[in-house]
């Protein structure tokens, strides 16, 4: 499976990505006459330039990402649908149909669009919304696309209108209207697309149109894992850096884990840290209970998983709102962070855990909160 990104990359790639991920590198099998009609077309004449930043995807993420069904740990619903979907479209020798997978950040949306293409066998094409502003964009990678294919598009959300409405007919017919000329010659010519796999994601699937939400078959969210889950998660991972954790030292990094696979390896990864420098004169490296205590600790990251940007959160709605209804807008303009990023990020956790509730209001600290933080 080749992978080819339009995201950007670490300058430091280290050692090259273990598996195949070459851009470009598959032969298109496509006729020359639809990339000769493109050459021609004033609405996208510098087509030959697009995607712009094609480039790998970060090799030490890779590493630790699965790659396989057999590997991605928890949603069992996830993974059920999308078992029958696979054989099912294998079965009849079909794409896979177009997927939208929402929920909060480093849940495993990039993961599975990676491993439905490993599973299918066919090429994953990984981009996301913001590099494809401009129409020609779009067209560039539908263009390179070969049957079977996966596009995957992250942060789908915030597709410009006009690409999203080349995406219509894509999606539907596999088909690709183009704008040739300018003015009153202007002719709009269709191209046959080979049939493909659109995968979307998104944190936020209330702005996604619903035009574009209506294409997808497949409709699937993502939910927070549980405790056992991360567990897991944290013990996979430090088989892979490698480095030696004990079933309790990975279930204190899980408990602190906010519920998302991403902060787990990160956590683990400094924790990993810690223990290296304090058993510096020891010969190998053990992550115990105490250890990662200790060093979570020192990361500010509570029993809970809360940082300090969500105790600070809960703190200001408690001092400066009388613990609330406030509203998204006040709350930003308290805390200096971004209407957004409380949203998407901090949020979503702290309604799970039941810490704020979201009334027609605003926003509601709870006593379970309150409690929490001592208040
Ligand atoms: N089910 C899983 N099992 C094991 N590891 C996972 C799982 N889901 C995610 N991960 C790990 O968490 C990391 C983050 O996942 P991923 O990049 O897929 O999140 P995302 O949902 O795409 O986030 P974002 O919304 O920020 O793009 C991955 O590198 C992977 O190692
Ligand atoms: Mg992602």
């Amino acid at each position: 499976m080749a992978i080819i990104s339009s995201r950007p990359q670490p300058a430091n790639s280290g050692e090259p990505p273990k598996k195949a991920r070459v851009s470009g590198a598959k032969p298109t099998g496509k006729s020359l006459s639809h990339r000769d009609l493109l050459q021609g077309a004033a609405t996208i004449e510098e087509q030959q330039e697009v995607p712009s930043n094609q480039q790998n995807l970060n090799p030490q993420e890779e590493k630790i990402r699965p790659q396989r069904l057999e590997d991605y740990i928890g949603q069992k619903d996830l993974k059920g649908v999308l078992q029958i979907a696979i054989a099912a479209a294998q079965g009849r020798n079909d794409p896979l149909d177009h997927l939208l997978l929402y929920g909060p950040p480093g849940l495993g949306k990039t993961t599975m669009a990676v491993i439905l293409a490993t599973e299918m066998g066919t090429n994953c094409q990984i981009t996301s919304a913001p590099a494809l502003e401009r129409p020609r964009d779009i067209v560039g990678l539908l263009m390179k696309i070969t049957a079977g294919d996966i596009l995957f598009i992250d942060e789908i959300h915030r597709l410009s209108r006009m690409t999203e409405e080349l995406l219509y007919p894509a999606m539907e017919d596999f088909r690709l209207d183009i704008t040739i000329g300018k003015g009153q010659s202007a002719k709009i010519r269709s191209l046959p697309l080979p049939p493909f796999t659109l995968v979307g994601a998104t944190t936020r699937v209330g702005a996604l149109s619903s035009p574009l939400r209506d294409r997808f078959g497949l409709i699937q969210r993502l939910k927070f894992y549980d405790l056992a889950e991360l567990q897991t998660i944290v013990q996979r991972t430090a088989r892979i850096l490698p480095v030696e954790v004990t079933p309790e030292g990975a279930e204190e990094i899980a408990r602190r884990s906010r519920g998302t696979p991403r902060i787990a390896n990160r956590l683990l990864k400094r924790v990993r840290d810690y223990a290296q420098v304090q058993q510096a004169a020891q010969a190998t490296t053990k992550i115990t209970q105490e250890v990662a205590v200790e060093a979570l600790e020192l990361l500010e990251v509570d029993p809970l998983g809360l940082d300090w940007t969500d105790r600070s959160l809960l703190q200001i709605m408690i001092d400066n709102f009388k613990g609330g209804p406030v509203g998204l807008d006040s709350l930003a303009a308290a805390t200096g962070e971004d209407v957004k990023t409380i949203e998407e990020v901090y949020e979503p956790y702290l309604l799970q855990i039941g810490y704020l509730q979201r009334t027609p209001r605003g926003r509601i600290v709870t006593d379970a909160a309150r409690k929490h933080l001592g208040d």
